[in-house]
C-alpha cells in the first residue's frame, strides 16, 4: 500500500506536493493554522509528516504517529520547532530546507537595514498623512548603510549572504560573532569580534543565529545597552533570540535607535503590541524566505526529503 503523508498546511507550492503522487496525502485544508490536538489526531498512522515551522514536533507527537513513521520534513532552514533529541531516540531522520532560501532571506534583511536606517516606512506614511510638508533639509535624514560599521551575529549561510550583498553599499567595516569563527568570512573581510565589541562598535547590529539554548533573548536589556545610541537592530531569524519588552524599552527611551524585525513572539504579533506604536520600528510578517521561487523550491526539497527517507535513502538535507 502507499506510504500516507500528513501535510500540516493547505498552502504548500504544488510543485513540492507533486513530488508526493505516489504517497496517499493528507493535507490540512483550513486556512487557520493546526492546533495541537488535530495535529495529534491526524498524525495518527502516517509514515512522514510534511511540517512548518508552526507546528511543534516533540516526542509526545511522534508517538501519536505511531511506530511506522519514517521521517520528518520540515519546510524551513530553522528547526527550534523541533525535538531533535525526541527525533533521534525514536530514529526518525529530519529534513530541512537549507541553502534554497539563503539569497531571499538575505535580501529581505538588506531590505529592513534600509527600511530602518533611511525610514522608509516612516517616509511613506508621512506623504500619506500629509505631514509631509515641504523638501526639508533635515527632516526624514537616517543614517544610511555607506560608511557604516555592520555587525553580524551568527555568520552562517544567511549571515554571509547578507554580508555579501553590503559590501557594495560601501560599507566600512564588516564585524562578526558566534560560536566559532567562519573560514568563508575572508570572502566578504569579516572580523571576527567578541559579541561586546560587535555590540559596542556596530552602526547595524544583525541578528543571524538560530534559536537554542545558547542563543534564546541573548538580545536583552543588557546587550542593548552595550550598543551605541545610534545602533540600528535588525532581526531576520527567530522572534525567541529577543528579549523583546528590553527591546521596545530600549527603543522608547532612545538607547538604539530604531529596530528592523521580520520575526517576533508571538506571531503573528498582536495588533496591540506596544512596538507597533513606535515609529522607529518596523515590524514584517516573517516574509523572509517569502518570494516565489524560495517557496517552491523550499516545497520541493522537503518532499525530496521525505520521499528519501520513505525510499530507505539518504535525504539530501537531513538535520544532524
Ligand atoms: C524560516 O523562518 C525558516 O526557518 O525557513
Ligand atoms: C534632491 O532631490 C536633490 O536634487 O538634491
Amino acid at each position: 500500500s502507499k506510504p500516507k503523508v500528513f501535510v500540516t498546511n493547505y498552502n504548500i507550492p504544488k510543485k513540492g506536493l507533486d513530488l508526493l503522487k505516489s504517497c496517499e496525502v493528507v493535507q490540512w485544508q483550513s486556512e487557520e493554522t493546526i492546533q495541537r490536538e488535530d495535529l495529534i489526531k491526524n498524525v495518527k498512522g502516517i509514515d512522514a509528516l510534511f511540517c512548518i515551522l508552526t507546528d511543534k514536533i516533540d516526542g509526545t507527537l511522534l508517538d501519536a504517529c505511531g511506530p511506522q513513521l519514517k521521517a520528518v520534513g520540515t519546510m524551513s532552514v530553522g528547526y527550534d520547532h523541533i525535538d531533535m533529541k525526541a527525533c533521534k531516540e525514536r530514529g526518525i531522520p529530519v529534513g530541512f530546507t537549507p541553502d534554497v532560501l539563503t539569497d531571499a532571506t538575505a535580501e529581505l534583511t538588506v531590505a529592513l537595514l534600509l527600511a530602518t536606517s533611511r525610514r522608509l516606512m516612516e517616509g511613506a506614511g508621512a506623504v500619506r498623512s500629509g505631514e509631509w510638508g515641504m523638501w526639508n533639509p533635515q527632516w526624514m535624514c537616517g543614517q544610511g548603510l555607506h560608511h557604516s560599521t555592520v555587525g553580524i551575529f551568527g555568520l552562517g549561510r544567511i549571515g554571509l549572504a547578507v554580508a555579501k550583498r553590503l559590501r557594495p553599499f560601501g560599507i566600512s567595516q564588516l564585524l562578526y560573532s558566534g560560536r566559532k569563527e567562519n573560514p568563508a568570512a575572508k570572502e566578504v573581510d569579516a572580523e571576527f569580534v567578541s559579541f561586546d565589541t560587535l555590540l559596542s562598535e556596530s552602526d547595524f547590529v544583525i541578528a543571524g543565529c538560530a534559536l537554542n539554548s545558547e542563543t534564546k533573548e541573548i538580545f536583552n536589556e543588557d546587550t542593548f545597552k552595550k550598543m551605541k545610541p545610534t545602533a540600528i537592530f535588525v532581526n531576520s531569524s527567530r522572534g525567541g533570540v529577543v528579549d523583546q519588552k528590553a527591546l521596545y524599552e530600549a527603543l522608547k527611551s532612545g538607547q538604539i535607535k530604531a529596530a528592523g524585525l521580520d520575526v517576533t513572539t508571538p506571531e503573528p504579533l498582536p495588533t496591540d503590541s506596544p512596538l507597533l506604536d513606535l515609529k522607529n520600528c518596523v515590524v514584517l510578517p516573517h516574509i523572509g524566505s517569502a518570494t516565489v521561487e524560495a517557496r517552491n523550491a523550499m516545497a520541493e526539497l522537503t518532499a525530496r526529503n521525505i520521499m528519501a527517507a520513505l525510499n530507505g535513502e539518504q535525504m539530501p538535507c537531513q538535520i544532524e
